[in-house]
């Protein structure tokens, strides 16, 4: 069984993402840790403790960073709701929920779930990457004692999605996304460059609520104006992005990889922007070098991926 930290930001396509790592049979998911991103932390905080009473969820839910690392360097994102007003597409969450928050802010409940299992936990990560940071800062021992690091996040051969340089996870805390790439520890980046080829489309979400029953249906039902969303911008279906990150770890091989060490421009008009430098590529002495090589997704079986 892979152990599996979800730090999160629910978020439509986290919800799709929390589900599968719920239900797939080699997965011990135990922790859920959220962030700032699609809604504010309160919300999406909120909506993981709905679909964990929801779901029966029994892994803890820990309430991570409200805001990035340096919010002076942060600019203000123009209003995105994409997610609808509260993160789950505007689906009605009920206020009061039996689910309860962990005591301990994210990052220490992720510092004490990977020291208790040295060397057993992957960090997926589908936010923004403070929460990571945070805990890195506080105890570097820990990226020697995680299993991986698997993230959605960048765009490193295309466009980004919150500006042409930048893809939204990313953007939203610069910094923090740059100690989590130069860290020593295994990262696997899964950016747009995939991540838009995985669309699902009305049908697709028929089906998986025809066989997953009643919480598959949840994920139908709030998903509907994120389709719509993606439908207007000329996609065939809404793009799954959280949903690859989780599938490239349990069937890495329905992605090809390129290994390169990433910085993250921090400033100017590049700012958020994920820049590879592949293996083995000459240049002068660098700010890439130094850092460990992680693994880039540059390519995806979009429809195996899809039937998973
Ligand atoms: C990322 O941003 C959010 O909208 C999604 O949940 C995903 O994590 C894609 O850029
Ligand atoms: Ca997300």
């Amino acid at each position: 069984m892979l152990k599996v930290i979800f730090d999160t930001d629910p978020g439509v396509d986290d919800a799709l993402a929390l589900l599968y790592l719920h239900k797939h049979p080699q997965i011990d998911l135990i922790g859920v840790t959220t962030t700032f991103g699609n809604a504010s932390v309160e919300s999406t905080t909120h909506n993981a403790l709905y679909l964990k009473q929801a779901w029966g969820l029994s892994a803890p839910v820990a309430r991570g960073a409200g805001g990035p690392l340096q919010p002076e360097a942060t600019p203000e994102a123009w209003p995105v709701h994409i997610h609808g007003h509260n993160g789950l597409g505007n689906h009605p969450v009920p206020e009061a929920l039996d689910a309860t928050a962990d005591s301990r802010p994210a990052h220490q409940l992720i510092i004490d779930l990977v020291r208790a299992h040295p060397g057993e936990v992957t960090l997926v990560a589908v936010g923004r990457m403070t929460n990571l940071a945070l805990a890195l800062q506080q105890a570097p021992d820990i990226a020697g004692l995680v299993r991986g690091v698997v993230l959605m996040g960048g765009a490193f051969h295309v466009n980004g999605n919150i500006t042409p340089a930048a893809e939204a996870n990313i953007w939203g805390d610069a910094e923090a996304a740059d100690i989590v790439f130069t860290a020593h520890w295994p990262v696997t980046a899964i950016g747009l460059d995939v991540t838009t080829r995985v669309e699902m489309n009305r049908d697709g979400l028929d089906k998986l609520a025809a066989i997953g029953g009643a919480d598959a249906e949840l994920v139908r039902a709030l998903s509907q104006e994120y389709v719509d969303f993606y439908l207007q911008a000329g996609h065939k279906g809404m793009v799954v992005h959280d949903c690859c990150a989780c599938i490239a770890l349990t069937r890495p091989e329905l992605f090809q990889f390129e290994r390169a060490s990433v910085r993250v421009a921090t400033d100017g008009v590049a700012r958020g922007m994920t820049i590879p430098k592949p293996e083995g590529m000459g240049f002068g002495p660098s700010v890439w070098d130094g850092h460990v090589l992680q693994s880039i997704a540059i390519g995806v079986d979009a429809a195996a991926v899809l039937a998973d």
